[in-house]
């Protein structure tokens, strides 16, 4: 059954052969291995190692057990085979017979488990991205809702100047599109073929290696055959892509979990993303941002995993690269999920916009607005800033907002302050101050979301 018995006297033992087999997760290969082993025979062809008629016999017996490892792959995951590439060899045999086993010549598992991991990762990240514009087009919907709804903008959690909220949901879209930007720099990167690199050396037979690239949908072939069975950098930059995306995530929910507070109430998630608590009846529960800020974790956990193993492995094949699998396996749909999870928050969130308003109205957010209007009427910034300090201090120990300080107020700390100073202090002249490139005015912002709307139909 194993694909290498020749050399030993004994089989392995039990514990050894569980601690090495890798089909109870390398299963998920299958349909990649199948694939790989249908444009491998096709190069046998080429070279005269396979007949027309034995190659035909050979693909056709490979689409068979497509058709089967596509109703039930989990099915094959217990087995007892040491991987998928056993596994297929062995279907393949019990199938066409003993012309099955001419399929290895000339390839090594080490090409072989390359070349399978790269058409999956490259098919998955396909899924990534395409979940990535969705959730992209939900969140410019839910700016184009609430272009005009004001919400308290923070820094260190702390009430710092008005935003629209719109402008906040546009930070977000900004983010994804760097997430979808360096996953598709990715994916072109890890789209090479390494198929005909053999075990380290390259192949013996002459196969068109490029032909072969082709065949399955890469741009082109690997150069250096000891890079190409040892490179794992795709691994690498898919997991990091997964982690900066999913730290992104995060964050988005960490702001939805604090808006969603009894405290802060600037929105409501719907019913179909949260949960009851089961002993106290009032609560609902934000679990699905919650969730996505937790599995973040093990996101991380994969990517620093990944690097660990690599560090300092030799060239060429090693088996710690055996590792490399179940990460992957893990994030990619950990990152799907979540980002699918972030649609359906945001499809059904509903924004409390006279909450967001009277949150935005307090705490002295229109404080810097005032030190303009001071430097207005030339008096400078750094003067400014300290008498605003000043009324601000006023304002608290009054239980005042600053627009509500009356003129004399007013005056008693900076005498050049003038009746004009009220529509200034207005929380829409704070926002619609803001005028240039980058600023949370309308204008701007109808413009930046034009652009993100623009950008995701292309
Ligand atoms: N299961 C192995 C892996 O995932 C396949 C390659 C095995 N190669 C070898 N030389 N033992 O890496």
């Amino acid at each position: 059954m194993a694909l290498w018995g020749g050399r030993f006297s004994t089989g392995p033992d039990q514990a050894f052969k569980q601690f090495n087999d890798s089909l109870p997760f390398d299963y998920q290969l299958v349909e990649q291995d199948i694939v790989g082993s249908i444009a491998w025979a096709g190069a046998l062809k080429q070279v005269e190692v396979l007949t027309n008629e034995e190659h035909e016999r050979i693909v056709n017996g490979l689409n068979t057990l497509l058709e089967d490892a596509k109703q039930a792959p989990q099915e094959i995951a217990h087995s007892g085979y040491e991987d998928i590439h056993s596994y297929v060899e062995a279907k393949l045999i019990e199938i066409v017979g003993d012309l099955g086993k001419k399929l290895h010549t000339g390839r090594s598992r080490n090409d072989q488990v390359v070349t399978d991991f790269r058409l999956w990762s490259r098919q998955t990240a396909q899924q990534v991205l395409e979940a990535i514009n969705q959730l992209k087009v939900e969140i410019i919907a839910l700016a184009e809702r609430e272009l005009g709804t004001i919400l308290p903008g923070f820094t260190h959690l702390q009430r710092a100047q008005p935003v629209l909220f719109s402008h906040w949901c546009l930070a977000y879209v900004e983010m994804l599109e760097r997430d979808a930007s360096r996953l598709t720099g990715a994916i072109e990167r890890l789209n090479e073929c390494p198929l005909g690199c053999g075990a380290l050396a390259g192949t013996a037979y002459p196969v068109d290696r490029e032909k072969l690239a082709q065949e399955l949908g890469f741009n082109c072939a690997t150069r250096n055959s000891l890079d190409a069975v040892s490179d794992r950098d795709f691994v690498v930059e898919l997991l990091s892509c997964a982690s900066i995306s999913m730290m992104h995530l995060s964050r988005l929910a960490e702001d939805l979990i604090f808006y969603n507070s009894g405290e802060a109430g600037f929105i409501e998630l719907s019913d179909n993303v949260t949960s009851g608590s089961s002993l106290m009846p009032q609560k609902k529960n934000p679990d699905a941002l919650e969730l996505i800020r937790g599995k973040t974790g093990r996101v991380f956990g994969a990517f620093s995993a990944m690097m660990m193993t690599l560090k300092a492995l030799p060239l060429a094949y090693n088996k710690d690269m055996q590792e490399d699998k179940e990460g992957l396996f893990d994030a990619l749909p950990t990152w799907i999920a979540s980002l699918h999870m972030a649609q359906a928050c945001i499809g059904g969130l509903k924004v409390n916009a006279e909450a967001t308003l009277a949150a935005a109205k307090g705490g002295h957010a229109n404080a810097t607005e005032l030190a303009d209007y001071l430097v207005a009427k030339n008096i400078p910034f750094r003067e400014g800033h300290h008498i605003v300090g000043q009324l601000v201090q006023l304002a608290i120990s009054q239980g005042k907002n600053l627009e509500e300080l009356t003129l004399d107020e007013f005056q008693g700390v900076c005498p050049q302050i003038d009746n004009d100073v009220y529509a200034r202090l207005e929380i829409a002249a704070c926002i619609a101050a803001r005028q240039a490139l980058g600023g949370t005015s309308l204008p701007r912002v109808t413009e930046a979301l034009k652009s993100a709307k623009s950008l995701t139909s292309s």
